[in-house]
């Protein structure tokens, strides 16, 4: 299957972005959260409750999150739909080492859960393993993106749900303008301010701004088998949730 340079979309080996994301969040892991915060001005507590919202999730669900970083995904599904397991997995230690802390300190409703390194794109679980997937800004990050999709759909049961939320394309020219704006500048700024290093930064940007809209994303779910293909536009379109669902047979 074709991989990319997920900065620019275009066609690459994997490991140019294996090992940029990896290098990133190995380097942020303990202050991402607070980068997340200040630079997306508090909205993405926001996407994350209309993430849950619109989840497909019951509590006899054993539930899987991919590119699960410290857990906010994994930790928001669990305390809300008290599922029977939630899996949380992440290809970086170090982000993960940061969700073990939460859970330590008591996040997760007490739900049965646990925490594992795995890429997105191999997923080291059984086929029909989970009945629902969630995923949050992990798809942009992956330079095999068929490949990850796929791997969702092999892991899910038959009727299973999928949920991935990530930074999307405003609709109106002017509030697209503002954001790219924003993207450019200011994020890359608030990147220097509470790490110290804009470079990472201004991958974010980079990979936002090559990541396919809306409607590329839902025609990627669909062309991987995915039935019921949907979304909801965050904050005007800056980001958006997609919901899609394994077909029975
Ligand atoms: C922007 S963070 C999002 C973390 C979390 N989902 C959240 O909502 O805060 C992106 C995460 O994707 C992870 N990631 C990138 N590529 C991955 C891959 N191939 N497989 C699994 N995780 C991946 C990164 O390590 C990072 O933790």
């Amino acid at each position: 299957m074709e991989s990319i340079d997920t900065a620019t979309g275009l066609s690459a080996p994997k490991s140019i972005s294996t090992d940029r994301v990896r290098d990133i969040f190995s380097a942020i892991a303990k202050r991402y959260e607070r980068f997340n915060a200040c630079s997306s001005l508090g909205a993405y507590k926001g996407w994350l409750r209309l993430m849950s919202e619109v989840a497909d999730i019951e509590p006899t669900d054993v539930v899987l999150d991919v590119a699960g970083g410290t857990g906010d995904v994994a930790f928001t599904m669990a305390e809300k739909f008290h599922p029977q397991r939630v899996i949380c997995t992440d290809l970086v230690p170090e982000m993960l080492e940061v969700a073990k802390e939460h859970r330590r300190r008591g996040r997760g409703a007490g739900v049965d859960m646990d925490f594992a390194v795995a890429d997105g794109q191999a997923l080291p679980f059984e086929d029909g393993s989970f009945d629902a997937v969630t995923m949050a800004y992990g798809l942009r990050n992956m330079p095999c993106r068929e490949q990850a999709l796929s791997e969702v759909m092999r892991v899910l049961t038959p009727g299973g749900s999928f949920t991935c939320l990530d930074f999307s394309t405003p609709h109106n020219a002017l509030w697209n303008a503002a954001y790219e704006v924003y993207l450019t500048h200011m994020v890359p700024l608030w990147g220097k301010i509470i790490t110290g290093d804009d470079s990472g930064f201004r991958y974010l940007a980079d990979s936002i701004e090559a990541f396919p809209d809306q409607a590329g994303v839902a025609a990627l779910l669909t062309n991987a088998g995915f039935a019921h293909v949907a979304w909801f536009d965050c904050t005007g379109g800056i980001a958006a949730i997609h919901v899609a669902t394994k077909p029975i047979s």
